[in-house]
């Protein structure tokens, strides 16, 4: 029986069991038998959770492209690789076949080349999904330089502090991007963050929207015409297994945002392993993840696992209501999409519109579907399963993180019975473990804890660039030989998880991950403002949204409140980007603190919810006489 494709419940339980009894030969049959490499590895695993430190295959050989796209020249040449939905239905959508891709990855890799870099150097990709965007991160891989790719939504000050954290040579973006009815000028926000980076020598720019753009002379470079110069052949550099492929950028409890550090060789097994289980691939099947490339989940399941498997992948550079709510359906129908993965937040907003949105297109040639990036609620699940897959199609709800680097926990549609609201059962590998508050382990089922993995999996990230020391802080010092997720789960009877949401100060928006910390430092900025906290409430279509307690400096501040609030998002859209406005701001005299000085964020959750009922016990409080002054100014709608 090949480890490498689940096919049924029975199949999944003995693949699962034998992960588990021997993870090493487990993953080192798949490695094998299923990718390229230039050599073998030397040893399958290292690891201590204490360091911490994991390696997947090192000393083995491999390029991830050449994995991606050579392998598939012989069989699948003139197969579609990327299958290109612009944002606007009128142009016309391109098809790229694995021939090309080959090409276009070999012409971009030597431009990057002839440009100064080499592997091992870190390149900034702040593009809109586009198909260059994708070429991008391949030419990248293809050379062994790290991709640090930004979501095009992020701020100036955003993009800087990422270009600065890792040292990026180079920037990769567009003259603009469009989203819906928007055009976004993203050089303009380039060169506004490029005054706070000393380190960026070259700029590459595509051309998208062709608006007039300034070009910073000796620095930025017009992408075409150096395309045009360049050879199509390139040969892939090879790596380590355990050298680095990228470094993507996650929220943390802290102002600084996370660069997780994933690897080639055990990424790339992982990616392509959970892609080809999860969606089921077969070898005519076109798929589609909405997701933007800026994600962890466009890393893993628009570029690298489905490449990885030959497979057409769909990219998007849309929104899902533009030019109206039909058009993700549209979409499914004209290019007869078979794997359809989004965010319960897109489902949710498109749930709220007419029927006839999805109704008058032909979903016939769905037959899976699969959600991502937070709780789906029962009500979205429900409307995804009549409405979009006519109760015919299976959910996949999985879970998993840009640490993860893949998914980790999901059902495997035609095996894993589904229940709405629980990603359901570990795949292979995957050894998860739920943890009470005293660090011990929760055995049996129907218990709910912190969720936690025991053993490695070739997909983890394997550091935070830069500091190593807050990698093993934040995910190995809370349990002891575990890897900490940050978020609460239950098991049911049997044996079934259900993840119940984040227990750290990460608040998922929309499906992004967002810290608080970082709203916090933007919004402190304020000239105004003395001191801030931010909790998350729920919100009918984005899951939650953001609540901002402010103090501010002067008591009795005279200026307008309405304008403040204005102010503070502006704020707020300038450090971060507007993904993180507050849905809400109130302005209160102080914070609950604890007597160490704690914002005690539980009772602020509590409020901002609007369930001010059981605040528990707030005598301990530096300062209780603040939480009634806070209920009493709470903003009700
Ligand atoms: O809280 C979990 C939630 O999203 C977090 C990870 O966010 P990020 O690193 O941005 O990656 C998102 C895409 C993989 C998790 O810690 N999350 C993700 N998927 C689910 C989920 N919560 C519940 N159910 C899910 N299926």
């Amino acid at each position: 029986m090949s480890n490498y494709h689940i096919k049924n419940l029975e199949e999944y339980y003995q693949i699962y069991r034998k992960s588990v009894r021997d993870p090493e030969n487990f993953w080192s049959e798949i490695a094998e038998e299923h990718f390229t490499w230039r050599k073998k590895w030397d040893r399958v695993l290292e690891w201590d959770f204490k360091k911490p430190e994991v390696k997947w295959f090192a000393g083995g050989k491999l390029n991830i492209t050449e994995n991606c796209i050579d392998r598939h020249l012989l069989t699948k040449g003139d197969k579609t690789a990327i299958l290109w939905e612009p944002n606007s239905p009128d142009e016309p959508a391109v098809k790229i076949s694995y021939k090309e891709l080959h090409e276009r990855v070999g012409r971009f890799a030597n431009v990057l080349r002839e440009q100064g870099i080499a592997k091992g150097d870190r390149v900034c990709i702040y593009l809109p999904m586009i198909p260059e965007l994708a070429i991008a991160v391949l030419a990248c891989a293809r050379i062994g330089a790290i991709h640090s790719v930004v979501f095009a939504g992020f701020s100036s000050t955003a993009l800087a502090t990422r270009i600065n954290d890792s040292d990026c040579k180079m920037v990769i973006t567009a003259d603009g991007g469009f989203r819906g009815a928007k055009t976004i000028g993203l050089k303009a926000i380039v060169d506004e963050g490029l005054t706070q980076c000393d380190g960026v020598e070259k700029v590459l720019v595509v051309k998208r929207t062709g608006e007039d753009v300034h070009m910073h002379k000796g620095r930025d470079l017009w992408l075409q015409p150096l395309l045009d110069e360049a050879y199509s052949r390139c040969d892939p550099e090879v790596m380590d297994a355990e050298d680095p492929l990228f470094i993507l950028y996650t929220s943390g409890s802290t102002g600084k945002p996370k660069g997780m550090m994933h690897t080639c060789g055990g990424y790339m097994v992982y990616s392509a392993y959970t892609f080809k289980n999860i969606f089921q691939y077969k070898d005519d099947d076109v798929y589609w993840c909405t997701a933007d490339i800026g994600w962890i989940t466009g890393h893993s399941y628009i570029v690298y696992g489905p490449l990885a498997n030959g497979a057409t992948t769909l990219m998007f550079e849309g929104v899902p209501s533009h030019p109206d709510y039909g058009r993700f359906w549209e979409i499914v129908e004209k290019h007869k999409v078979n794997q359809f993965y989004t965010a319960p937040t897109a489902i949710r907003a498109l749930a709220k519109e007419k029927l006839d949105y999805v109704d008058r297109y032909d979903l016939s040639s769905l037959k899976v579907l699969g959600t991502v990036g937070e709780p789906i609620n029962e009500e979205a699940w429900h409307w995804y399963n009549d409405n979009v897959g006519n109760n015919k199609c299976p959910i996949t709800d999985t879970w998993w993180q840009t640490e993860t680097g893949g998914i980790m926990i999901a059902p495997i549609p035609y095996a894993t019975p589904t229940i709405p609201t629980y990603a359901t059962l570990p795949l292979p590998g995957v050894q998860p473990a739920l943890m009470d508050e005293k660090g011990e382990e929760i055995n049996g089922n129907l218990v709910s804890g912190r969720l936690c993995i025991k053993f490695p999996w070739p997909g983890m990230a394997r550091t935070i660039w830069g500091d190593h020391e807050r990698y093993r802080t934040t995910y190995f010092s809370g349990f002891e030989n575990m890897y900490f997720t940050g978020d609460g789960a239950l098991r049911d009877a049997v044996g079934y998880y259900r993840i119940t949401g984040r227990v750290d100060d990460v608040v998922i928006v929309s499906g992004h991950n967002l810290g608080t910390a970082p709203i916090e430092d933007a919004i402190n900025e304020h000239p105004a403002v003395a001191e801030s906290a931010i909790v998350g409430f729920p919100h009918p279509v984005k899951g939650n949204a953001l609540y901002g307690f402010v103090i501010l400096k002067e008591v009795g501040e005279s200026r307008d409140r309405t304008n403040l609030s204005k102010e503070i998002n502006q704020q707020i859209t300038e450090h971060i980007g507007p993904i993180a406005k507050l849905d809400k701001v109130q302005f209160v005299p102080g914070l609950p603190k604890t007597r160490s000085g704690k914002i005690m964020r539980r009772i602020l959750r509590k409020i901002a919810s609007g369930d001010d009922s059981s605040l528990g016990d707030i005598s301990t409080l530096l300062n209780p006489e603040v939480v009634e002054a806070i209920k009493e100014g709470v903003i009700k709608t």
